[in-house]
């Protein structure tokens, strides 16, 4: 009895515990709270008036779908707003939100760019949900937040069944197709229209790039220019093309691209640092003899010894040779597959010595000379630079920037999920690229596009390109190797490697922070199917599988990332401003640099006048179109983000925010470094200046 006694009061004792535990929890759990800082973009138009649903899931459950609703305006342009969201029992660890928009009532669509979102629980614990995009009526957005996982760090069933389905919508949504037999693959949008919310342009960069548009368009045609078949009557006249739209590099140009030392320094310095190599012995096919340099080197010198010394550089253009030219009113034009000799003289100018247009030497092709009669000499220049530009545009510019960022992007975004660290990482260097490739394929690089005037035309160009391609090595992208393969890295005054040289290194320090600090093993890198995945798309649609080229179909070492990141990084930071940003400075001023030539180039010596140029140049409204493309390519816009800047929060934790921190700093050193240096320069080299560079390719 005692014994029951005993007993039942140790019950009653604990059962009156358990109420009291059980009454405290309730009472803990019905004031359950989860704060959210909700953040509006600073874009222009990125505020909404329609309603915002959020509904939170964890592991131990979903809150309400729940309206942000506070007193006032909500989801203002630049605002972050603050809610609270209650549920009856804490929902455990935080896996998703979930953002619903739907519409305020009779108002038009009126879509909201939603930056981000920060819970902080119940525990205390702030997660960011990052968002970045734009969010339509009715749709229905699912964020992951926290740190940065790979997929086998995933350890939750939802998560892993989420993270499945995102890379199978991912996957359904951005899609592979072909350009052309012999290219690399691209995305299959064929408008800027079909694009998602999450790669499209802004409204105000739409707005801005139609503007230039309209106003470069208003000014040629209310001059008469656009359009016109006029032949120009003197090279001056050029002068007027645009009133106001100059730059101090355009007006130095106009007034020096007849200078053989400024013809030289635009292989070093100009809008194609690509192309020229040292030579240490002529080609077969280019005799040029002693007696035909001797005067243009230095005295007592000899071909021979500058070609010993190092201080001879070729340019050969055969790539071009048997391409067929676009037929202009009914007969072919002519693109030249030249051959130009440079010489670094005494002074450290490059200097060209000799011009064969080309390939197989003849008694029609002759090589000439800057001795020859100053018409000749400037033809000849004229014609290896025009076969430049196109060489430029179509494989330097587009085909190794523009289009290898796409061929990155596309495997991204199929590949990884956004919690990726690898999608945190190269998301923002992929900004604006699938929106302005979309857009160009139509207007620039269609087959109705500005590029089809030049003397290639589309399937010139298209050939051009499909030769280039299936010479691209891994190895030539990597601008260190680069340097080297081409003999480059004592020729003097080449500002385009000195600035490139330190831009690559200081990316690489960069990238090989943030990838050791998400891989600190290989084996990491090896059981990362995403990452494996994302390489082997690139190798599979933007190498087509070429083994020869270099290129790596997986990864297995984290050294192998670093450096494929850092390759990826500079080309579509560094390198493509140093091909895009010139244009103007370089092509405005069409002499310079044009990619359309009228007549074929001159077989004998002697026998052109300035009459021929002007015959060869492109007529008045050719001239001032090819002026007015450049302009819009390299017009400033307000929406632009630097290199290195990343506005938009993506990481969680600390050590990447603090790496970019460093990234920043240094990328700040560099550009007062070149401001400095650039004061001391004649023409200052600006285009891989990092306040020069954007951080993704947007135009
Ligand atoms: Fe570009």
């Amino acid at each position: 009895m005692h014994f029951l006694k005993i007993i039942g009061a140790f019950t009653l004792q604990f059962r009156d515990l358990n109420v009291f535990i059980f009454r405290d929890s309730f009472h803990r759990l019905t004031m359950t709270e989860y704060k959210l800082e909700v953040t509006t973009g600073d874009r222009q138009y990125a505020g909404t008036w329609d309603h915002i649903f959020i509904t939170l899931f964890g592991t131990e459950g979903q809150s309400e779908r729940t309206e942000l609703d506070n007193f006032g305006i909500d989801f203002a342009t630049g605002t972050t707003g603050n809610y609270t969201i209650s549920t009856n029992l804490s929902l455990g660890k935080l896996l998703l939100v979930k953002v619903e928009k739907d519409p305020a009532l009779i108002l038009p669509e009126d879509e909201w760019y939603f930056s981000k979102i920060v819970v902080t629980t119940p525990e205390g614990e702030a997660i960011l949900f990052p968002c970045y995009r734009w969010i339509s009526r009715g749709e229905l957005v699912e964020l992951r937040g926290g740190r940065a996982l790979k997929a086998f760090e995933e350890d939750h069933p939802m998560l892993i069944d989420h993270r499945k389905q995102e890379l199978i919508h991912s996957k359904s949504f951005y899609q592979w197709t072909t350009l052309a037999e012999g290219l690399n693959h691209i995305s299959s949008f064929k408008n800027v229209s079909d694009l998602p919310a999450e790669v499209r342009f802004s409204k105000s960069k739409s707005t801005e790039v139609g503007n230039v548009k309209r106003e470069t368009g208003i000014e040629l045609i209310l001059k008469g220019l656009l359009g016109s078949k006029e032949q120009w009557e003197s090279i001056d006249d050029m002068k007027n093309i645009f009133r106001w739209k100059k730059t101090t590099m355009s007006e130095y140009v106009a007034e020096h691209w007849k200078d053989d030392d400024f013809y030289g320094s635009q292989f070093l310095n100009g809008v194609n640092p690509n192309v020229i190599k040292r030579c240490s012995e002529l080609p077969p096919n280019f005799p040029v003899t002693e007696k035909m340099v001797k005067p243009f080197l230095e005295e007592k010198s000899s071909l021979k010894k500058e070609l010993k010394k190092g201080n001879i550089f070729l340019y050969d253009q055969k790539k071009m040779d048997g391409i067929p030219a676009r037929a202009y009113h009914g007969e072919p034009l002519h693109v030249t597959p030249g051959l130009c000799l440079l010489y670094v003289n005494p002074e450290n100018k490059l200097m060209p010595i000799a011009i064969q247009l080309h390939q197989q030497p003849a008694e029609l092709n002759p090589i000439f000379l800057p001795s020859d009669l100053e018409t000749d000499w400037l033809l000849a220049k004229m014609f290896i630079r025009n076969a430049d530009a196109m060489d430029h545009q179509s494989v330097h510019h587009l085909m190794k920037t523009h289009f290898l960022a796409e061929v990155f992007t596309v495997a991204a975004l199929r590949s990884f999920s956004v919690i990726h660290p690898l999608y945190k990482l190269l998301f923002p260097h992929f900004r604006y690229t699938l929106h302005i490739n979309t857009a160009s394929r139509i207007s620039i690089f269609g087959p109705d596009g500005s590029l089809n005037t030049s003397s290639l035309g589309y399937e010139g160009l298209m050939e051009l390109m499909r030769r280039a391609f299936s010479e691209t090595t891994y190895s030539s992208l990597c601008l260190p190797e680069n340097i080297i393969a081409r003999g480059l890295e004592s020729i003097p005054n080449f500002y385009y490697r000195d600035d490139g040289l330190k831009l690559w290194n200081i990316i690489n320090s960069f990238v090989k922070a943030v990838v050791g600090y998400y891989y600190p093993s290989d084996s990491e890198v090896r059981k990362d199917t995403e990452l494996q995945e994302w390489i082997s798309e690139i190798f599979t649609h933007g190498f087509l599988g070429n083994t020869a080229s270099g290129f790596p179909a997986s990864f297995h070492t984290v050294e192998e990332v670093i450096k494929f990141i850092t390759m990826l990084i500079f080309t579509v930071t560094g390198q493509h401003a140093a091909v895009n940003n010139g244009q103007f400075d370089y092509y405005s001023w069409v002499p310079n640099g044009t990619r359309l030539l009228r007549k074929p180039p001159p077989t004998t010596k002697g026998q052109s006048s300035m009459k021929t140029i002007l015959e060869t140049l492109p007529d008045v409204g050719e001239t001032v179109s090819i002026a007015a493309i450049v302009w819009i390519l390299t017009e400033k816009y307000t929406d632009t983000v630097l290199i290195g800047a990343y506005p938009e929060e993506r990481f969680q934790e600390p050590a990447p925010k603090q790496m970019m921190k460093e990234f920043q700093a240094e990328l700040s050193d560099l550009s007062e470094a070149i401001s400095t240096r650039n004061l001391q320069l004649e023409i200052p080299y600006t285009y891989l200046n990092p306040t020069e560079i954007e951080n993704s390719i947007a135009i």
